[in-house]
């Protein structure tokens, strides 16, 4: 008798597959030893700013420097087939840390090139990190993964980085058909705000966690869901995931 696992099998290939269940399986013990100096950093947040947000005290900020915070592998997996669905070529990751959602979406960009080579460019996701442990890691990880022909990281503040970067993009008439938004909760709708003239019709944003952080999203949500730029819908489960489709 055939056993079914609970969830569906890895869509990528054996080698991308192998280093992203190591960094899944260092992911989770990295969040298992620090739950609750974490926890600690939250309540000290919200005495000193009025929320949770350990990623804006200097002391949670240095704390995080070096820890990867993952998405999920099933999250990381949906991002993956919502790009080879679109037959998305240009993807811009809000948040790379170790790279492990930048080998999914590569992977993705990667396969959609290689199914159809004759439209269109080849592959390429642009990730944003600013801590440089963090880039030289990511970067290490793709190659690892057999995708870093299909990814470039902007190191350094992605309210720097990003702009010119897209403004090359367009300049190459290549709007953008994915995002994946990932990064410190203040940051995703300025970074929203920057993508949003480049986002081709049809584009999907995706973003993390919008139910369990939803009052400190509330101005991101609102953007998404009252808005005239977007058609957006919240998948509950997992502290919740914003998938928003521009108009
Ligand atoms: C949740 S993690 C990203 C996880 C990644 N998407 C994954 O699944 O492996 C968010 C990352 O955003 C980075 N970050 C935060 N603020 C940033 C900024 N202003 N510019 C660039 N990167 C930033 C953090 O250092 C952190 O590594």
């Amino acid at each position: 008798m055939s056993r079914t696992s609970k969830t569906a099998p890895s869509p990528l290939d054996d080698r991308a597959r192998e280093v992203v269940d190591r960094l899944h399986a260092q992911n989770r013990h990295q969040f298992a030893r620090s739950i609750i100096p974490l926890v600690r950093e939250m309540v000290k947040a919200k005495f000193g700013t009025g929320n949770w947000d350990s990623t804006q005290t200097d002391s949670g900020k240095e704390m995080l420097a070096d820890k990867m915070v993952a998405l999920d592998p099933e999250k990381a997996a949906l991002c993956h087939l919502l790009c080879r669905s679109l037959r998305a070529r240009t993807v811009v990751e809000i948040g790379t840390s170790f790279g492990v959602s930048t080998i999914y979406l590569a992977a993705a960009v990667r396969d959609v090139a290689g199914e159809d080579a004759t439209t269109g460019p080849p592959g390429l996701v642009i990730g944003t990190e600013h801590e440089p442990g963090k880039v030289e890691i990511a970067e290490r990880n793709l190659a690892d993964a057999g995708v870093d022909d299909h990814a470039e990281i902007l190191a350094g503040d992605l309210l720097e980085t990003l702009p010119p970067r897209l403004a090359a993009l367009a300049d190459q008439d290549r709007p953008v058909d994915f995002v994946l938004m990932d990064i410190w909760i203040p940051m995703a709708l300025p970074a929203l705000e920057i993508l949003i003239p480049h986002l081709r019709p049809g584009a999907l944003v995706v973003c993390d966690n919008v139910v369990s952080g939803a009052s400190d999203y509330a101005g991101y949500l609102d953007r998404v869901r009252n808005s005239d730029d977007f058609v957006s819908v919240t998948v509950p489960g997992q502290g919740g995931t914003e998938i928003s489709m521009k108009v």
